[in-house]
This record gives structure tokens, sequence and C-alpha cells, in this order.
């Protein structure tokens, strides 16, 4: 079925159906200010998370409010060209998300321009969150059981290529960027600490209320009811809402639910051996 098309290009796969090769190839010189933020995820990591975090604390309660806008339009993906929104005329600051590995980002954001989030979360988690994904996402393929995407999963033969080739890739390359590395287990554990850190590097320094405000809005459940929030307004044409959610479950350790142990120890495997290298101590209880 050509709409469910995956597209290689540089060595990264894209849905044909929502990125463009002429777009992404114009990334490369797309200017970059010095109150850029772009937060940068693989898919499943908690992406809308951190984009519902960052849109409260630079343009405060607007997106809550029933006049309120949709987080997408208020911190955009920046290799998604949305004309509407038209990214150069944005006063700053600019706040975007991405799933663009570190390679294919603006090159003014090596030369110490902008500042980047990084969001990584257990890749087993990442999997079983993707796998669900692909069901209800009008754009990417259905799968047919979860074995089958499981074996996809680990050669990278899904949007955005392999796990461990993005996150390796930002690891690496940390010293290129203004970056902050963050973990989705630890946001589960202790919000207000990661919001708090977030705060920080970004130099905006939100007072107690403030951090409480967002901690309270940012909850699985109070994000799962926001409809500004939760991606439920987004257009058919990508999602079916009745086949599933992007707030989905919210936990930390679903991969145990799905696993086999075989799969586990095949992954486990993979993993020690693609990450053997990684300069970053790993928090996950792999
Ligand atoms: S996407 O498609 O890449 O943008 O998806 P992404 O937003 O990265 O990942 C979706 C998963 O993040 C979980 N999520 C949250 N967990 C806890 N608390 C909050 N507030 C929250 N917001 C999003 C979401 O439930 C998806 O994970 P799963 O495991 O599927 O529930």
């Amino acid at each position: 079925n050509p709409e469910f098309k995956l597209f290689q290009y540089k060595g990264f796969k894209f849905i044909s159906t929502v990125h463009e090769k002429e777009y992404l190839d114009s990334l490369e010189n797309f200017e970059i200010r010095d109150t850029d933020i772009l937060a940068v995820t693989y898919p499943k990591s908690g992406t809308i998370w951190m984009q519902y975090i960052l849109a409260l604390m630079y343009y405060g309660n607007d997106v809550n409010g029933p006049d309120g806008k949709l987080t997408i339009d208020v911190a955009p993906w920046i290799e998604s060209e949305m004309e509407s929104l038209n990214y150069n005329e944005r006063p700053s600051p600019r706040v975007f998300v991405s799933h663009l590995p570190h390679y294919l980002v603006p090159k003014g954001l090596r030369k110490g321009r902008g500042k980047v989030i990084y969001l990584s979360r257990n890749p087993k988690d990442v999997a079983v969150s993707f796998y669900h994904f692909h069901n209800y996402s009008k754009t990417l393929e259905n799968q047919n059981s979860f074995d089958e995407f499981f074996d996809k999963f680990l050669t990278g033969e899904v949007f955005c290529s392999s796990w461990f080739d993005h996150v390796k890739g930002w690891f690496n390359n940390s010293n290129d960027f203004d970056i902050l590395f963050l973990t989705y287990e630890d946001m589960v554990k202790d919000l207000r600490t990661e919001i708090m850190k977030i705060s920080k590097f970004l130099g905006r320094n939100c007072d107690d209320r403030k951090i409480d405000e967002m901690v309270q809005k940012c909850t699985f459940q109070n994000m799962k009811n926001n409809k500004n929030a939760n991606y439920q307004l987004l257009q058919e044409s990508f999602l079916d809402h009745s086949k599933g959610k992007f707030l989905r479950k919210g936990k930390v350790g679903d991969w145990k639910n799905y696993f086999t142990e075989e799969q586990n120890e095949t992954f486990d495997k993979v993993y020690q051996e693609q990450m053997k290298d990684c300069p970053i101590e790993l928090i996950w209880d792999i």
C-alpha cells in the first residue's frame, strides 16, 4: 500500500505522506536564533509530554484554556512544514519538537545557537508504545502482531530507523550542541525535579507556583483529558482516534506485558552490542 511507504533520506526513514524531501533539504540552512529551543526524541519517548511542558513554560496558560491553542501549533515539528505557521515569521522565543537524528537538524544549532533537549526512554517500552501507535496512526502500516513489529524495531525497519543509532548519535555528538539529556523514566519518577532542570537549563527561572502548576497540568491524567495537549484534535487523516490514544498508558515497564523471555534475551544481546561504546551511563533496568 503506497499510503504507508517509508522513504529513506540520508540514511534515515521518513513517512512519504508526511515528510518532503525538498523541505528536509532546506532544513540544513534553516535559520536558527539564539533563543530557539528544540526538543528531540525518538518516537514514543515522551515527545508530546515535553511539547506541552515547554508550551506551558514559554507561552503560559494560552494552551490550556477553552480558546487555547493546540500544543502542536504552539511548539510545532521542525521537520514537517506547516505553512500555516510560517516558522520564519514566528516571534522569539520559538519552541520546536523533532524526531530528527543529530546530523539532519539545522546546522545553526551546531554553532552554539539555540538549545536542545534530548529525551530518551527505555527502548523496550518505546517498542511497545510504537507498536500500538502503528495501529491507530493512518500514516504507518498496521502491524499483524507484536512479534512481527519486534523484529522490525530491532533492525530499524521503522519510521526514524534504529533507536540505537538515534540515541547513540545524539549522545556521541553532544559536544556539538548546547544540550540537556533527560529520560522519560526520571520524569515519571519525579516530574517536578525534571521540570526544574528544564527551567534552569533554559534560563526561565520559573518560580515555585509556576512549577507546581506545570506539574499539575502535565500529569498523565490531566494531559489525557486536555484536548489541546492530547492530540485528539489532530486531523482524522493522520490518526484513527477510535483505535487508540496518544496518552495510552504512560507507565514504565509495560514491555513486561509484551516481551516473551526469548525476545527479552534477544533484545538484551542486541542492546549490549549496540550500546557498548555509548558514552553515557544508561539508567534502564534493561
Ligand atoms: S510521538 O508519536 O513520538 O510523538 O509519541 P510520544 O509523545 O513521544 O510518546 C507517547 C508516549 O508518551 C506517553 N506520555 C506520557 N506518559 C506519562 N505522563 C504524561 N503526561 C505523558 N504524555 C505522554 C504516552 O502515554 C505514550 O506512551 P505509552 O507507553 O504508549 O502510554
